[in-house]
């Protein structure tokens, strides 16, 4: 299994994440869920009207946190907003559920990839296992 592979399937698993972003000084982290591996990239999905999206495109810089009781995954990175319908299309499949708030063509649905990745498995028992991607 491929290093991202692994990563999606844990945030899969987990199913809730906590995404951090910067606003100036000030960290703001809330809980995510949504994660998609697609042409190879790790997406997420949010809405334009967020505040999370303000600060995304301000400054991508960006780090998620999951734990799944025994090891937890730490991916830091810059989020880069990706425009590209399909990509929308596909991650509204994954969550059909979402589709009842957002549809590719509303102006508000985002999605956005990792790049310059760093991820990070660690635990109380085990070396920390990092990935790039
Ligand atoms: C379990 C859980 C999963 C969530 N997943 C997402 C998600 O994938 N994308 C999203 O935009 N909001 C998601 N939300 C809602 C955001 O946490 C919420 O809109 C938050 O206020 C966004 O951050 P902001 O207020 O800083 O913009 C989720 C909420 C919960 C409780």
């Amino acid at each position: 299994m491929e290093g991202i592979e692994k990563v999606i399937r844990f945030l899969d698993e987990t199913k809730t994440y906590y995404l951090a972003t910067v606003e100036g000084d000030q960290p703001r982290v809330r809980p995510f869920g949504t994660a998609m591996l697609y042409n190879g990239k790790l997406y997420i999905q949010t809405g334009k009207a967020k505040a999370v999206s303000r600060q995304l495109a301000a400054d991508p810089k960006a780090e998620i946190c999951a734990f799944n009781g025994k090891k937890w995954l730490r991916i830091a990175g810059e989020l880069v907003n990706d425009e590209d319908r399909a990509a929308k299309v596909a991650m509204l499949e994954k969550y059909p559920e979402l589709k009842g708030m957002y549809d590719p063509d509303d102006g508000n649905t985002q999605v956005l990839y990792f790049k310059n990745a760093v991820a990070t498995f660690s635990s109380f028992t085990e070396a920390p296992e990092i990935i790039r991607f």
